[in-house]
């Protein structure tokens, strides 16, 4: 058995070999490759001009583009292009356009200012294999750094992670008591004597983590927790039940109507106020409100649960203006609430929790969520290594599908519609007449399966950020998220792309 697995094993390498090592023609084929005055985009546009390809390379110096044209063939032409400038970036397509005529053509960008590593050949290949080969690869992972330290570091538990980039750390001067990093200190012991200790302690280690799990915080009704968007879903449950446990709860809501309704299911303890997420004005303001009321004891709670999900669909049915709408209530808004309310949470040694998605950690479509949430996965991850110091403690919520507004199918179908109707001819005859109808049964199909309408699974992962003594740094609600996304999430690129595309139609023109 064993010999017949390493002969499969083998062969399976040499196949890979064989495959990588194909390379497309270069006669005719046009690369364009932005930021070319130095680094990796000008040693690849020589590269590139070396073996055949036709370059266009675009510079921001005209010293850059004349450096470049002395170091390269005739082929290659050069062009200015100041990425910041609309102006700049649509002469630049024009010119391109005129140049490559109805070829395919491949846009690449690279900006790398400052990278430890000097043998910047290893990008170039990278980036030529891309460009080359027959079968590109999904992701490239240039130098020995990247391969053997970050990358496995990535997919590494965050305790693990966190502890190996905090060891080195200077810490500031108003930092935690080390009592705090007793955990990293027996978590160290334990790995370094992990052959000897594993099945030994599997239950011992089991049972701590389960008691440690349990332990709750006390003086509950001294405690103020701020959550956002709770006219419905999730942060409207959430206010309800964190009032009825006694903490004081100031809830915001995007209208008066929601926050009435609010005010009415609810104690008179809890209090709302009015915020939209996107209006820098009406964040002072909230913050303003909040800190008359929380006073000397700071705020034990911020809860960034506001979110919205439209426009949501393929990529090339969007504007840019869609994706900034979605980012700026979902990404940017939620960086200038935590920016703006984090003094009051340093002062309470409080928490932070950002709600993300499994579409944080797996993009299934298009539009500006999944981004969205991949950045609060993000900044989440910057501001709990940096607020650990200071004993705020930061976690991030990942639910499933989970029935709520931001799932409303008929809001997501209409969207979807309007936008269709709007495609140019030939992007909707590269799709096919029927694509649309197809696109939403399969949507309206997954979703009828995936989406739960237990949202208290949701919000009780929030209770216990909320009141475990030790919260966890992430937390997945739903059983779809435990057992199918995240999962999925750390397969290779190639089987998630399989499963993603499978629950979708395929464009006429696959
Ligand atoms: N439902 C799911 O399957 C799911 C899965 C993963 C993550 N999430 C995330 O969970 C969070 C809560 O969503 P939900 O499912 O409970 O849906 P929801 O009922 O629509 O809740 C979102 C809340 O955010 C509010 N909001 C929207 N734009 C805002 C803005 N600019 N400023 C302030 N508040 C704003 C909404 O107010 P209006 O009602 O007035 O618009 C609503 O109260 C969101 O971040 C969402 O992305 C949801």
């Amino acid at each position: 058995m064993l010999f017949y697995l390493l002969g499969l094993v083998v062969l399976l390498v040499l196949y890979r070999w064989y495959r990588e090592t194909k390379r497309v023609s270069p006669a005719d084929k046009y690369v364009y490759i932005t930021g070319c005055d130095s680094g990796f985009g000008n040693l690849l546009a020589k590269h590139l001009d070396k073996l055949g390809f036709c370059v266009i390379a675009s510079c921001f110096t005209e010293k850059g583009e004349e450096e470049l044209k002395k170091a390269s063939s005739e082929r290659l032409t050069t062009i200015h292009l100041d990425v910041t400038q609309t102006e700049s970036v649509s002469r630049a397509a024009a010119f391109i356009k005129t140049k490559v005529g109805g070829k395919v053509n491949k846009m690449m960008k690279e900006e790398f200012d400052r990278l430890p590593d000097a043998d910047l050949m290893k990008v170039v290949r990278c980036m030529e294999h891309g460009v080359a080969a027959v079968h590109p690869r999904t992701r490239y992972s240039p130098g020995w750094d990247a391969k053997f330290f970050w990358i496995p570091m990535s997919y590494m538990p965050t305790c693990i992670a966190d502890y190996m980039l905090l060891k080195n750390v200077i810490k500031p001067a108003k930092s935690v008591s080390d009592v705090e990093n007793i955990f990293y200190g027996v978590l160290q012991a334990i790995l370094s004597n992990l052959l000897s200790l594993i099945l030994a302690s599997i239950a011992v280690i089991a049972v701590a983590y389960y008691v440690r799990d349990s332990l709750k915080i006390g003086s509950i009704d001294q405690k103020w927790v701020l959550v956002t968007g709770c006219d419905s879903g999730f942060g409207n449950l959430l206010a309800q039940q964190l009032d009825q446990q006694g903490f004081n709860v100031i809830a915001t809501c995007m209208t008066e109507k929601g926050s009435a309704d609010l005010k009415h299911v609810t104690s008179p303890r809890l209090k709302t106020v009015i915020l939209n997420v996107t209006d820098s004005a009406s964040i002072k303001n909230a913050e303003e409100f909040v800190r008359t009321e929380v006073g000397e004891q700071g705020l034990w709670g911020l809860v960034n649960n506001a979110g919205r999900s439209t426009p949501i669909g393929p990529t090339e049915w969007m504007h840019l203006d869609d994706f900034k709408k979605v980012l700026d209530v979902n990404l940017i808004g939620l960086i200038e609430v935590t920016l703006q309310f984090l003094p009051l949470v340093k002062k309470a040694q409080g928490r932070v929790i950002n709600v993300a998605s499994i579409l944080g950690r797996l993009s299934l479509t298009g539009g500006g969520y999944c981004l969205s949430k991949w950045g609060v996965e993000s900044f989440s991850d910057s501001l709990r290594r940096d607020m650990h110091h200071f004993g705020v403690k930061v976690s991030i919520i990942e639910p499933g599908f989970f029935k709520t507004a931001v799932t409303n199918l008929d809001l997501i179908e209409k969207d979807l519609r309007r936008r269709w109707n709007q495609l140019p001819a030939e992007v909707k005859d590269s799709y096919g007449e029927g694509y649309l109808e197809e696109y939403l049964k399969a949507q309206s199909f997954s979703m009828n399966i995936l989406c739960s309408s237990d949202i208290a699974k949701v919000t009780r992962c929030m209770g216990h950020a909320l009141t475990a003594r030790h919260p966890r740094t992430r937390y997945s609600a739903g059983w779809d998220a435990k057992l199918f996304w995240i999962p999925l999430s750390y397969l290779p690129s190639f089987i998630s792309d399989f499963t993603v595309s499978a629950l979708l139609p395929l464009p006429k023109d696959n």
